[in-house]
């Protein structure tokens, strides 16, 4: 959704913009030719972006700041470059994985293509973080039931976790993609799924976004992410996030809209509120205020020519918003 982008962040010749999912870079350098003069912070937790950021610097010298990290390591990273609160004209997330990430079946993303259960955006920056395969491996039961449950909204949540967990007895440990999508297909041998587009959709998908969501910790970077983009926006500056899924989503949603909706309590955010507390005036002013004011009433929706030319875009949603406070 590069257009759009364009069209909603507001920059001009000598803005400084702040890409916090640089992957490829294609968002970076379409702002940074569109806007010569303009400055570009490149945030990427995955080291192969940040390689990709460093030799976009060398080609527009002084206007690539390449920065190798998690959304919440971005406070210490700007320290290190003198960039301070208010300082951003506008921040982009366009989140989820990269393509290369999912083409690269070494790095474990892909239920089509071959290669261990790893799924860590980090790579092997970070080799203490557990793989997929070491979440299969030992997570209890019943939190596996609630990491499919919850982050793949799987229905047949429960009868996975429970093949998973006898496969440790029965086999050797799931190692790769291929033995956990093979293990999802016997166990839901009789269920045919369809993706957004009505095309056949791999029984094994919503498994492979949880695990991935999980092992990144993705919702709660997602939401650490957007505080901080709150902190280092300058007032009147532009928030823009591409989101895939619902459950990124609701969270940008819940930030940029307040966390009421038609006076009832929006679910997501206060789930674990009891719903017999009774909240006065001035708590449900805090609920429902709101440092951001949205530029549409309604999320931007990729083209259909974008949607034909790039399948993988078909369940983008774009929130674009000010800061005001
Ligand atoms: C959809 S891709 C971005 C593609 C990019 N806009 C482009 O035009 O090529 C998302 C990128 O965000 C990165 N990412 C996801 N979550 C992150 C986080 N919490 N912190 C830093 N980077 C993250 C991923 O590693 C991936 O490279």
């Amino acid at each position: 959704m590069k257009e759009e982008v364009l069209e909603n962040v507001g920059l001009n010749n000598d803005s400084m913009f702040l890409d916090m999912t640089f992957g490829a870079g294609g968002h970076t350098k379409s702002v940074l030719d569109k806007f010569p003069g303009s400055k570009v912070y490149c945030l990427d937790r995955d080291p192969v972006a940040y390689q990709l950021a460093c030799d976009l610097e060398t080609e527009y010298p002084a206007r690539v700041v390449p920065l190798l990290g998690k959304f919440s390591d971005l406070p210490v990273l700007l320290k290190s470059h003198g960039a301070k609160q208010n300082y951003f004209d506008a921040i982009l997330f366009d989140f989820g994985c990269s393509s290369m990430q999912f083409d690269e079946g070494g790095r474990g993303f892909s239920i089509s293509k071959e290669g261990p259960l790893d799924m860590r955006m980090d790579g092997n920056r970070l080799p203490q973080n557990p793989t997929a395969a070491d979440v299969l491996a030992t997570a209890e039961e019943h939190d596996l039931y609630k990491i499919f449950k919850v982050y793949g909204e799987e229905k047949k949540a429960k009868k996975i976790a429970r093949a998973v967990v006898e496969a440790r007895y029965l086999f050797t440990p799931l190692q790769t993609t291929k033995e956990l999508a093979d293990l999802i297909s016997c166990v839901l041998v009789n269920e045919s799924r369809t993706d957004k587009l009505d095309r056949h959709a791999h029984v094994a998908t919503k498994i492979f976004q949880a695990l991935r969501i999980f092992v990144n910790n993705e919702l709660n970077e997602i939401n650490y992410g957007i505080l901080l983009a709150q902190r280092y926006l300058r007032i009147g500056g532009r928030l823009i996030t591409i989101c895939f899924h619902s459950l990124e989503d609701l969270i940008v949603k819940r930030h940029i809209t307040g966390n009421m909706t038609d006076n009832s309590i929006n679910v997501l955010p206060l789930q674990y509120v009891d719903n017999g507390l009774w909240h006065d005036q001035e708590s449900i002013k805090e609920f429902t205020s709101s440092y951001w004011q949205p530029l549409h009433k309604h999320v931007l929706l990729p083209s259909d020519y974008e949607v034909e030319t790039n399948p993988r875009s078909r369940s983008a949603k774009l929130r674009a918003a000010v800061r005001v406070s």
